[in-house]
């Protein structure tokens, strides 16, 4: 096998339908089709809604990554698609379109783990990033710090006991009235707020890695109903910047203690919620006091992207470590959890 195998991949665990080709951990096209405007009137992603549009959206994307990246079906080296976690319909419909395409073509073919793939990303950005690192994962659906040694080496630190980072983004944005999904909304709110301005508590869970934005969540839904129930406007940009500081000053506390327990030289931003300006600038602060390393991937491979799936699986490639036709989805795995059949 090349050292920069050619790999098509395929990503449909959530709301974004996405094809990508990379030769080796080199990009050559990545196309994402949001569904974030269809689920905007329900105010969260609807799953059913979800698998019909990845079912619409991944063949002509397949055709358009061909053409963009110059590269025929028959020169690729492997086909992956995201296995888990995710919803199972959406997960569906990438991983049957993957694994038909990889059988059509007879090339192997590669399940990737959505999150090993976000985590990833940060080393398709940096290819000299240290070969160990720890990664804080911060999506919509995920709130972890994770040991990475390899594309085959991923170690759970500390994850969230409740909701994650950007479910707890996006829920508050709806209590504040803002459209869905909330987290830019807040991002983009909280510099004209007092930080301070609301006491928002912080969960250390007894100075563990471990994470829980739950009671936060609902300390700010009593003061908006405070604020209401004294028919008082809401004070929006004060709640958005206290609770976005009670968010950052945990990830950052944590990521910087997991780092110096496990004697890891750099860290790196993975998922959504890393397009958080407070977060970028209070973890940046953070490492450079602490002389650390800090990995800031680009936004087009933080969001739900197929490069990273695609990346990562090249890289699996070269390791040997490539699937059956029938690995199965599953809604939930737990990092370095075996593959099921
Ligand atoms: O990784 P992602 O695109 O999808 C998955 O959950 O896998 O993350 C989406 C999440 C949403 O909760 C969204 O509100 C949040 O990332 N997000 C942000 C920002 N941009 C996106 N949260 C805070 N600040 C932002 N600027
Ligand atoms: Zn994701």
């Amino acid at each position: 096998m090349s050292a920069a195998p050619l790999v098509l991949a395929l990503e449909s665990s959530c709301d974004e339908s996405s094809v990508a080709i990379v030769r080796g951990q080199e990009v050559l096209c990545n196309l994402v089709s949001s569904q974030v405007p269809l689920h905007r009137r329900f105010g969260g992603v609807v799953p059913e809604v979800a698998s019909r549009q990845h079912v619409l959206a991944m063949e002509p994307l397949i055709r358009q990554a061909v053409a963009e990246a110059g590269v025929g079906l028959e020169a690729l080296d492997a086909v992956a698609a995201t296995f888990a976690p995710g919803l199972m319909g959406a997960l569906l419909v990438g991983l049957v379109a993957g694994k038909g395409l990889a059988w059509a073509l007879d090339k192997p073919f590669i399940g990737v783990h959505h999150l090993e793939a976000h985590l990833w990303a940060a080393k398709m950005a940096e290819p000299d990033l240290p070969p160990s690192f720890l990664g804080l994962l911060v999506s919509g659906g995920h709130t972890s710090l994770v040991r990475v040694d390899g594309a085959d080496a991923f170690t759970t630190l500390g994850a969230t006991i409740d909701d994650a980072a950007g479910e707890a983004f996006d829920k508050v944005g709806r209590m504040l009235g803002l459209p869905y999904p909330g987290g830019p909304e807040i991002d983009r709110l909280a510099p004209s707020g007092q930080p301070k301005a609301f006491a928002f508590p912080r969960a250390w869970l007894d100075g563990g890695l471990d994470f829980s934005f739950a009671g936060l969540k609902t300390a700010v839904r009593r003061a908006v109903e405070k604020h209401e129930a004294a028919g008082l406007p809401l004070p929006v940009a004060d709640l958005a910047a206290s609770f976005q500081a009670a968010v950052v000053e945990v990830l950052v506390t944590k990521a910087l203690q997991a780092a110096r327990q496990e004697g890891l030289p750099a860290i790196a931003l993975a998922g959504g919620v890393a397009a958080n300006r407070g977060l970028r600038a209070a973890l940046g602060a953070a490492c450079a006091q602490a002389g650390l390393r800090l990995a800031l991937p680009p936004m087009d491979l933080c969001t739900d992207n197929a490069a990273m799936i695609a990346g990562l699986a090249a890289e699996r490639l070269r390791l040997g470590l490539t699937d059956p036709l029938s690995l199965a989805p599953a809604a939930r795995l737990p990092l370095g959890a075996p593959r099921r059949p």
